[in-house]
């Protein structure tokens, strides 16, 4: 932990970036957004998982995002590639330790609401951990207790809001609800999705949700709509098709990001 801290820091040479952006399935062409960019591959960084996701690079890259110090990880670990929901715990725990107190996650899925089409945006107001997979078990200390009544922090939410009306940006907002993949979802499923009160379903976010709280960070989360959930439309699901359509929804989500970031609406 400490070693990779430490190697982070010295990489960045001065750099004391405050928040960090977790980057899903098909939206890692935001680092082309980062000034001054420091690319880190996480396989360089101890304790960071290596991403066997097609999609998702597994680089770190630090810099400036529309005037801001940022820190971005392109990749992240999934519970579904080795069942371990706490993969991203070092990760995580290094980021908190260069100072990084606010995380944005971002993720690709699949929509419930016939309306929110694929390109759509999703700010995620809350989530249903349908995986019964958690990132704190084992955990001994008390701390494990986390609280998650306002997981996704009130005042970032309302920065995201305020960005979209500014830019003219359509936002949905709605409830995520986690599925462990990675196979996709039945039907089946996703009507009981409905009925317990998704919006949107995906296979990511809820684990390094509940790990950054843990850690005290505070939490936005976009969701990037891909395509309808299984069963509402009569084609099958696949990979490809979120890594195709993930850029859609991610250019509209930069628009929202960049009013963020450029007029420092996160600022405390
Ligand atoms: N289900 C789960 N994960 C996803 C989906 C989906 O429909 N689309 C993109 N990621």
């Amino acid at each position: 932990m400490k070693a990779a801290i430490d190697h982070l820091v010295e990489k960045l040479d001065g750099l004391a970036p405050t928040t960090a952006l977790i980057l899903g399935s098909g939206l890692g062409g935001l680092v082309d957004e980062i000034d001054d960019a420091v690319h880190i591959p996480q396989s360089k960084l101890p304790g960071f998982p290596h991403s066997g996701v097609s999609g998702h690079a597994g680089d770190l890259i630090a810099g400036h995002f529309a005037g801001q110090p940022v820190v971005m990880l392109s990749g992240r670990a999934h519970y579904y590639e080795k069942g371990d929901a706490a993969a991203m715990r070092p990760a995580l725990e290094v980021l908190a330790g260069i100072g990084v107190t606010r995380l944005i996650l971002t993720n690709a899925a699949g929509s419930l609401d016939p309306a929110m089409l694929p390109g759509s945006v999703m700010l995620i107001t809350d989530h249903i951990n349908f995986s019964g997979g958690n990132p704190l078990f084992g955990e001994p200390s008390d701390r494990r207790f986390v609280g998650m009544t306002e997981a996704y922090d009130p005042a970032m939410r309302a920065a995201f809001e305020a960005a979209a009306v500014a830019t003219d940006t359509t936002l949905h907002q709605g409830v995520y609800m986690w599925f462990s993949g990675p196979s996709f979802e039945t039907p089946a499923e996703i009507r009981m999705a409905r009925m317990l009160g998704a919006d949107a379903v995906g296979m990511s976010t809820v684990p390094e949700v509940i790990l950054a709280r843990f850690l005290g960070l505070r939490v936005a989360a976009c969701s990037v709509i891909t395509n309808l959930a299984a069963g509402m439309t009569g084609t099958e699901l696949s990979h490809e098709e979120t890594k195709t359509m993930a850029p859609l929804g991610g250019a509209r989500l930069k628009v929202i990001l960049k009013h963020v970031f450029g007029e420092g609406l996160l600022d405390d």
